[in-house]
């Protein structure tokens, strides 16, 4: 059909086009409990062109208007996802699900906009970002970019200036594992946590010891431990730790806040509560896979089953999931992003006699909406509010893009979701929206579905039908200094004024 392109290749499953339900773009959701992060409240929600015009009990409106029923569900900003990775070429492959599938994907399991990790090209911000807006022109939700630092040179950091002023870039994702590829030293990450701070930019990190995950490579393949158990056992939990306390306490030697990203172990997260207690400005972002999962799969005979959970930092044994999640309920972990990259069956396969060549990744991105339900709203960990901020308006505020999105307000973008609490879902490959021929959760049930996905004004996801057009996702800039950033000069300048005795001591001196 006129939505489609042949090109997309959805052999199984259910078709991923349709016609739009409505060409009307006045939407009325009537009757539903429309929650924020702050508030919860029975109302109607209007919409037009895009943006949410209304919210108040009983709006009446004309037959112009396409008009939801919500009675009885919940109608909530959005999912945002602030960690994927689509059409990421990565460890000799190119993940299988690009902006097109991985977005069709993501409204399917109500996230309405993600943020995804430019790579530089050579070393090039510049030419990473124009290759990723490329990738991204076949769009069918909103999107912004975070980039990740691999070199550090003048040019990279006049580029970076040029990222946050001029391509609405903020935050910088910095890899201490990946020696070889990706990977930078304490030194460039002191230089890019200086730059960071100067550009009112996010730092971000991915944190495990490289180097000392190289030595455990080599521990696993001179044992003969070449499968993808080997992946878990050469990188434990030890060494994402280990790295978490360093970058936490290099971006508080700089003063300036800092992002987590996939945080996967106790050790990580109790460094990160450990600073945030203490007052440093540290974000800790656990992903679905980590909060749901356990590595038990890793140690599966079958190699296609193991691999499919390989990813870094490596989902840890049974106990570190629930603590993650209990350090999601209690505010030491601050949102929940997904991780996705998406991998399939043969490009994992790469990696069949050396665990080392399996490509890192997992989905989620269709997923973490209904996980972070079932897996927390409903064992009662969380409430509804608090859901909504975890999943996406603590992300707008990070990224300085609320109220924007995050938010059911009037002015915000018309990004919205029904969530039907006494309905249920369950997850399989057979019929997930990704390219992907698995599903790390596949056969999971669970309570409450997200029935209605709206994105931009627009009902996409409706009766189990995906309404989609490529190219109708907007690029969203993300502003630099963020709230983190408040108080950043006056904790600068008591550090000087504290330096004042001994700089006087000093020249006296002389
Ligand atoms: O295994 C993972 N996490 N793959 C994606 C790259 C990254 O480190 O985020
Ligand atoms: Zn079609
Ligand atoms: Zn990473
Ligand atoms: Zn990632």
């Amino acid at each position: 059909n006129q939505f489609c392109d042949a090109g997309f290749g959805y052999g199984e499953g259910e078709p991923i086009c349709g016609t739009p339900s409505s060409s009307s773009s006045k939407l009325l959701i009537k009757g539903g409990t429309v929650v924020n992060a702050h508030q919860l409240e029975i109302a109607d929600v209007y919409v037009e062109d895009g943006k949410i015009i209304a919210v108040k009990p009983t709006i009446r409106v004309g037959d112009d208007v396409l008009v939801i029923d919500a009675t009885g569900k919940f109608v909530m900003p959005g999912g945002i996802d602030p960690h994927t990775h689509l059409a990421f070429e990565f460890m000799g492959t190119e993940t299988i699900d690009d902006f097109f599938s991985g977005q069709a994907a993501a409204l399917a399991g109500g996230t309405t906009m993600h943020i995804d990790f430019v790579i530089p090209v050579n070393g090039s911000l510049t030419a990473g970002v124009e290759a990723y807006e490329k990738k991204a022109q076949k769009s069918c939700m909103d999107y912004g970019f975070h980039m990740a630092i691999t070199k550090w040179d003048e040019n990279v950091s006049r580029e970076m200036e040029i990222m946050v002023k001029d391509k609405g870039i903020n935050s910088f994702k910095f890899f201490l594992a990946y020696k070889g590829s990706l990977m930078i030293n304490d030194e460039l990450l002191l230089e890019g946590l200086k730059k960071c701070k100067s550009l009112g930019a996010l730092a971000m990190v991915h944190a495990e010891n490289g180097d000392a995950v190289y030595e455990g490579q080599k521990r696993m393949i001179e044992l003969g431990i070449t499968g993808p158990e080997g992946h878990a056992l050469s990188r434990p939990a030890v060494l994402e730790g280990e790295a978490t306390a360093r970058a936490i306490r290099l971006a508080g030697f700089v003063n300036t806040p800092l992002y987590v990203v996939h945080v996967m172990s106790i050790d990580a997260m109790e460094e990160i509560a450990k600073a945030r207690k203490v007052g440093q400005k540290v974000v800790g972002e656990p992903v679905a896979s980590g909060l749901v999962l356990d590595d038990s799969w890793l140690w599966n005979p079958d190699f296609k089953t193991a691999a499919k959970y390989v990813m870094s930092p490596p989902i840890r044994a049974s106990g570190h999931n629930k603590a993650l999640q209990a350090a999601l309920s209690t505010g030491v972990l601050q949102l929940v992003g997904t991780d996705h990259c998406a991998f399939n069956s043969t490009q994992k396969a790469l990696g069949i006699d050396d665990f080392r060549k399996i490509p890192n990744g997992v989905n989620g991105i269709e997923e973490r909406m209904h996980l972070v339900w079932d897996t927390m709203v409903e064992s009662g960990q969380i409430s509804v509010t608090d859901y909504v901020r975890l999943t996406s308006t603590e992300c707008a505020r990070i990224f300085n893009i609320y109220p924007r999105k995050g938010a059911i307000l009037p002015g915000s973008d018309a990004d919205i979701i029904i969530l039907n609490p006494n309905s249920s879902f369950e997850i399989t490959s057979k019929s997930h929206h990704s390219r992907l021929d698995t599903n790390v959760y596949e056969g999971r049930r669970g309570k409450g579905k997200i029935e209605v996905t709206i994105a931009g004004g627009r009902v996409v996801w409706e009766n189990n039908k995906l309404m989609v057009v490529p190219g109708s996702g907007k690029y969203i800039q993300t502003p630099p200094f963020n709230y983190l950033f408040n108080g950043i000069d006056k904790a600068d300048a008591r550090y000087l004024s504290s330096l004042q005795a001994p700089v006087k001591r000093a020249k006296s001196a002389t």
